[in-house]
């Protein structure tokens, strides 16, 4: 009986971290997804104002009549809330998990680097959610003028105006240069977790072609996010 309940515990144990880390490379790849969408209608920024608001309009119309103005976008905002709420919760209880895990030996000697990855990770998700919160508070839910400009841009017709005005302004530039460097690194170690929790890093081929996926994918976000921000503190759009 006692060894019925002994070998229970670690096999619950582990095929609960199983799930948990299942359920952050699942939601993981939705953000992925997202981010590389987003990143690309904000290059449409580069193309002007009338460019960049009939894209945000458009955002706005898609699938209509089938769904309601602003339809598509609110299922995205759903998918986006569920995912977030997966992934902090998957963070936090394996966060809890390792930190009551006793360390061995040997995982005391040769986890330091893998630590380090992990309290990159974890520190830096816990920034980029803060940023996220300041960025939806910025641009979607309060859509404030930083500079204080109170006749600033028409926040709700004109939103290229808004990114505008935002970027005129040194420190909000260097939020985001911040902001999506720790990003770029967060998704480099993320696509790596995502591929050896599904269990394709297994030679030493596959083990390479992911890292080379991941960097692809942090390098094309962080450079194509940052590329509008730096575009209007510099005058060119
Ligand atoms: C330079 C970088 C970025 C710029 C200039 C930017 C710009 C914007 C703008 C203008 C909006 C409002 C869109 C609209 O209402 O039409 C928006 C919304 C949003 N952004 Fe960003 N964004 C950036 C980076 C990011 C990053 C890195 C993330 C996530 C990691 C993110 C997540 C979101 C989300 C979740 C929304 C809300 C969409 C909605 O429900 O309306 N953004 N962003």
């Amino acid at each position: 009986m006692a060894n019925t309940t002994l070998s229970q515990r670690p096999n619950t144990a582990s095929r609960t971290t199983v799930f948990l880390k299942l359920l952050m490379a699942t939601s993981g790849a939705v953000f992925v997804l997202y981010v590389l969408l987003h990143m690309y209608g904000n290059l449409k920024a580069l193309w002007g104002e009338e460019a960049f608001n009939e894209y945000a309009h458009h955002l706005r119309t898609i699938l209509m009549p089938m769904l309601p103005y602003g339809g598509l976008l609110w299922i995205i905002r759903v998918v986006l809330i569920v995912g977030v709420v997966a992934h902090v919760y998957a963070a936090f209880k394996l966060w809890s998990r390792a930190n009551h895990a006793r360390p061995t030996r040997y995982a005391v000697a040769s986890a330091s680097k893998a630590a380090l990855k992990s309290k990159m990770m974890r520190w830096g998700g816990v920034a980029l959610l803060a940023f996220i919160i300041w960025h939806l508070l910025q641009f979607t839910i309060v859509k404030f003028n930083v500079n204080g400009d109170v006749s600033g841009p028409d926040v709700e017709n004109n939103p290229f105006g808004l990114l505008h005005a935002a970027f005129q302004v040194w420190w909000v530039v260097l939020i985001y240069v911040v902001a999506l460097i720790a990003l770029g690194m967060h998704l480099f170690h993320g696509v790596w977790s995502m591929a050896q929790t599904c269990g394709w890093t297994s030679t030493a081929s596959r083990r390479k072609a992911w890292k080379t996926i991941g960097a692809v994918i942090a390098l094309v976000v962080s450079i194509g996010f940052i590329i509008p921000p730096l575009a209007i503190a510099f005058g060119a759009i």
